[in-house]
């Protein structure tokens, strides 16, 4: 089988079919990665991915490619994992999927199976299906199903290897036939599966990742009513967790979501329900969508008050860069977004993260350690919760700072060590911390 696109989706999905078995070659337009790969090495951080990588392409199960000419005749089967940013308005841009099957349609003599596994809008695999057939020697031989992907950066691997579930979407019996071989693994493991049309299975990726923007947002909603009637929204998201058909996971109030997938999926999600006239769900997204911006734009503002109305000059630490732990990816950071309106107030802004790394960019000081991030700090600020960043001694850092306030945007952080090594420590939304 070939897997198209080799980034954070198609690099795992890639090793992990070898690791199911398969024969697998990637391929990708980037030759500096298809390098990198075929050496068994990573380009991007990963727990677990590069032991794979090393262990397939040593016995030659893996390979990388740039040339499509190789996995036309050679697959059965092509995995589409290719990256769909956001384009104008939100609307998904899907010039990266149509340049792949537009170069892959006219190699392809003979039938094959073209599995979507990119996040996409309602409608998109038909419409593909509709251009392979007209584009492919092999027409109408030419099948496409949809199977999305979940998986989450920073446990890539393990979601790749032992999902929560699998949906397969297709119109054709054989199609499936062919995904349960594939998959014959995590099938044997009572891994749930839903089988279903091409549609639902584009919606069910779209709204897995809607629902979770809307929990993330609904508790920091709930974090501000807290903050303004002096509760305790970890105490609260604890209690309503325990509730089954709740559940904890996702309801950790703070910064908000960011990354390469919630924000613009749910963007995407909003534009197709208005193209196809189903406004009470753009407006539901919309409002996940400003409840989140507003946490962001909050805590760059409590920071300001903290600082004594204004930053200019004054020195923040900010304590992480990427949008979430255990990953190095920065995209639409809420940690960047606040150090950015910081340095735009006229703040000298050092940051720290222990994985990500910024290119050089005006204002920022990236630092290499929490210790120089804090160095004559007027204001300390927890953006991301890395495990490392709750080891810290607030008695020793306090020795390093000019002003012992510390905003902890996470809620992470433990509130009496702080305090009583004679910190100002504030949390939105958890009482008697402002
Ligand atoms: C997400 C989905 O989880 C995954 O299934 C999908 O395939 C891609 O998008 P990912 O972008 O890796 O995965 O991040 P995720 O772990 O979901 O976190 C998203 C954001 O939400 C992060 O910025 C995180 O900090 C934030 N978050 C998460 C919260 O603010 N509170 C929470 O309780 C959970």
């Amino acid at each position: 089988m070939s897997v198209i696109g080799t980034n954070y989706l198609g690099a795992t999905h890639a090793a992990g079919m070898a690791e199911f078995g398969h024969h697998v070659i990637g391929v990708d337009i980037d030759s500096a990665r298809v390098k990198t790969l075929n050496a068994g090495q990573s380009h991007i951080f990963e727990v677990g991915l590069e032991p794979m990588l090393e262990r397939h392409t040593s016995t030659g199960r893996l390979r990388f490619t740039t040339d499509y000419t190789q996995i036309a005749d050679w697959a059965d089967v092509h995995f589409l994992a290719l990256g769909t940013p956001s384009g104008s308005g939100g609307k998904t841009d899907l010039s990266q999927l149509h340049a792949a099957v537009d170069t892959l349609a006219p190699l392809l003599t003979k039938p094959a199976l073209i599995v979507g596994k990119s996040t996409v809008p309602v409608g998109t695999a038909v419409a593909l299906e509709q251009r392979i057939r007209r584009l492919a020697p092999a027409g109408d031989e030419i099948e496409v199903a949809w199977n999305p992907e979940f998986l989450r950066e920073a446990y890539a691997v393990e979601d790749t290897m032992r999902p929560d579930r699998l949906v397969f979407g297709t119109h054709s019996a054989h199609a499936l036939r062919v995904l349960e071989e594939i998959y014959a693994i995590p099938l044997t493991d009572r891994t749930p599966v839903v089988r279903c049309d091409l549609a639902t299975a584009e919606l069910i990726k779209a709204s897995a990742n809607a629902f979770l923007a809307t929990k993330i947002s609904f508790i920091n909603a709930m974090a501000q009513m807290c903050q303004a009637a002096g509760g305790d929204v970890t105490l609260l998201a604890d209690a309503i967790g325990y509730d089954k058909r709740i559940g904890r996971d996702f309801l950790n109030a703070g910064l908000g979501f960011g990354g390469g997938c919630l924000p613009k999926d749910i963007a995407a999600l909003a534009v197709r329900a208005d193209e196809l006239g189903v406004h009470v769900l753009s407006d539901l997204i919309h409002s996940v969508e400003a409840i989140n911006e507003g946490q962001r734009t909050e805590l760059a503002e409590l920071a300001i008050a903290q600082a004594g109305g204004d930053v200019h000059g004054k020195r923040v630490a900010v304590l992480g860069a990427a949008f979430k732990p255990g990953t190095d990816d920065t995209r639409n950071s809420p940690a960047l977004t606040v150090a950015d309106r910081l340095h735009a107030a006229g703040a000298d802004v050092r940051i720290y993260d222990p994985q990500a790394r910024l290119p050089p960019r005006e204002g920022f000081t990236q630092v290499a350690s929490v210790e120089q991030a804090a160095h004559r700090a007027d204001i300390t600020l927890h953006l991301t919760e890395w495990p490392e960043f709750r080891q810290i001694d607030p008695v020793a850092l306090g020795e390093l700072v000019r002003h012992k306030v510390i905003i902890d945007g996470r809620l992470k952080l433990h509130a009496p060590s702080w305090t009583d090594a004679g910190w100002k420590l504030v949390q939105i939304g958890r009482a008697g911390t402002l």
